[in-house]
């Protein structure tokens, strides 16, 4: 039923007003209708700039997200050698300088608030003879680097880091580094990527073992601009995914897709507020990014897709989101990979849903840009919902219907806190205050402006 879809004025405007990110509050949102497109794709972002910036040649990167995080992977690059640049129709061009030519920066490298960045480019510099400092904000540098400092080493590269694995950090990449094989101990896209990454410049075959699918972005896209990557299953059908060392990347034309992630804030803003009917084009549909849409399916909600395709190597498609009830489920551990940065969103949807929604595997939430485990749990119980976060899990207890509200949320630098809390206040009987929304920057920008155009009310300012 996408011909009844009909966008309110303004929701595919470009021209919105900005709303000030400091502290927001959400109200209980109309019915949401529209159709809108998301920011480009985080992880499909930094590798597009990465691998550009080490292939011979000029990449061009159409509907790049501009969000800080990206933004400050550009800004590396450069400091780095590569010549990044944006046309005035918003194209990225990136001229790299080929595979071991990146040159030492003169000054600390800040990656502001992005784990991505600061660990693909751990790998990226170990495998180059430069010595390169790194910093980022106070939650960048509260997480644990020696999950990717520790393979690197391997390779001849030296970290000194702050105790703990912290940054700032120094790197000396190796001059002569040599393949390794590393069994991932915990399923992390971002060490897998950072030792393919580090392997581009040894010679031979660097292979990771991951016993758990992670997103593989990275592999797609060096495949992309012409390495060799061979991926075989062993009895217990972990992958070993290997990279040939030294090969010739080529720069090529990357379009990035819409962030999955960044969807399931509007898919779930629109299953939960009543009457709702949006449609969200060229999402992201890479099968180790989308568990949070299987869990949704599964809870009842209603979503279908259309016009499914491919483009640059990676599954898209347009997807319609109706409000539905939903049911609590259980969400296997398994599934954690697939959708790693969505359960404190999942968390808005299980407040509203009837039942408990379990969410198993969960630790790693622990370690992102805040303790989301902690966050979600603060959250949960300050707008009246019950909430039980363990070790390695976190219950929701759902209201079946509108949860109170009415509190006020600490986002601890992060921006999915942010903008999970604010859908939640969409659905909620009482406001809801996020007390610093500027994170959403390095992510989302332009989501209020976005959710709003939708039939959101977020608005500045705090409860009374
Ligand atoms: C990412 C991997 C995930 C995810 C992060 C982006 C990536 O982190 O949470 O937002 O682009 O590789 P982990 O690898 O730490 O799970």
């Amino acid at each position: 039923m996408l011909e009844k879809v009909r966008p309110p004025p303004g929701a595919d405007s470009p021209i919105r007003e900005a709303v000030p990110l400091s502290s927001l509050l959400s109200h209980a949102a109309g019915p949401l209708r529209g159709t809108v497109s998301l920011p480009g794709d985080k992880s499909i972002s930094h590798r597009a700039l990465m691998l550009g910036g080490l292939a011979v040649g000029e990449t061009t990167i159409t509907g790049l997200l501009e969000g800080e995080d990206v933004l400050n992977t550009a800004a590396a690059m450069r400091a780095l050698g590569a010549t990044v640049e944006r046309d005035k129709s918003g194209v990225w061009h990136v001229s790299g300088v080929g595979i071991g030519g990146l040159r030492e920066p003169d000054d600390v490298i800040d990656l502001g608030n992005s784990g991505t960045a600061a660990r693909l480019l751990m790998g990226v510099l170990a495998g180059h003879p430069i010595t390169t400092f790194m910093t980022g904000d106070a939650s960048l540098r509260g997480r644990p680097m020696n999950r990717v400092a520790d393979p690197l080493r391997d390779f001849g590269a030296t970290f000194i880091c702050r105790e703990g694995g912290r940054m700032p950090l120094a790197i000396i990449g190796a001059r002569d580094p040599m393949p390794i094989t590393y069994r991932l101990p915990v399923a992390s896209a971002q060490v897998k990527s950072a030792v393919l990454l580090a392997g581009l410049n040894a010679p031979g075959r660097t292979t990771v073992i991951e016993p758990q699918p992670t997103r593989d972005h990275t592999e797609l896209m060096l495949v992309h601009f012409g390495a060799q990557i061979d991926i075989t299953h062993d009895a217990e059908n972990a992958a070993h995914i290997s990279v040939t060392g030294q090969p010739e990347l080529s720069g090529r034309p990357v379009i990035v897709p819409g962030d999955p992630s960044s969807a399931a804030f509007a898919a779930i803003a629109a299953a939960i507020v009543p009457d709702s009917e949006i449609m969200l084009t060229g999402i992201g549909m890479n099968p180790k990014r989308t568990g949070l849409f299987t869990t949704l399916l599964e809870m009842g909600a209603d979503i279908t897709l259309r016009n499914e395709r491919t483009e640059a190597g990676e599954p898209v498609a347009d997807m319609t989101i109706r409000s539905s009830r939903l049911q609590g489920v259980t969400v296997p551990a398994d599934r954690a990979p697939t959708m790693i940065d969505e359960y404190p969103v999942l968390a808005a949807a299980a407040a509203v849903a009837e039942g408990d929604t379990v969410m198993l595997g969960v630790g790693e939430l622990r370690v992102k840009e805040s303790d989301r485990l902690d966050a979600v749990d603060r959250g949960l119980t300050a707008c009246g919902i019950r909430a039980t976060a363990g070790k390695d899990s976190l219950t929701v207890h759902g209201c079946a219907g509108s949860p109170a509200g009415g509190g006020t949320v600490a986002t601890a630098l992060d921006h999915r806190i942010a903008m999970s809390f604010l859908v939640l206040g969409m659905a909620t009987q009482k406001p809801v205050t996020v007390d610093d929304a500027g994170p959403i920057n390095t992510s989302f920008p332009g989501f209020v402006e976005l959710m709003n155009g939708l039939g959101a009310d977020i608005r500045p300012g705090t409860a009374a």
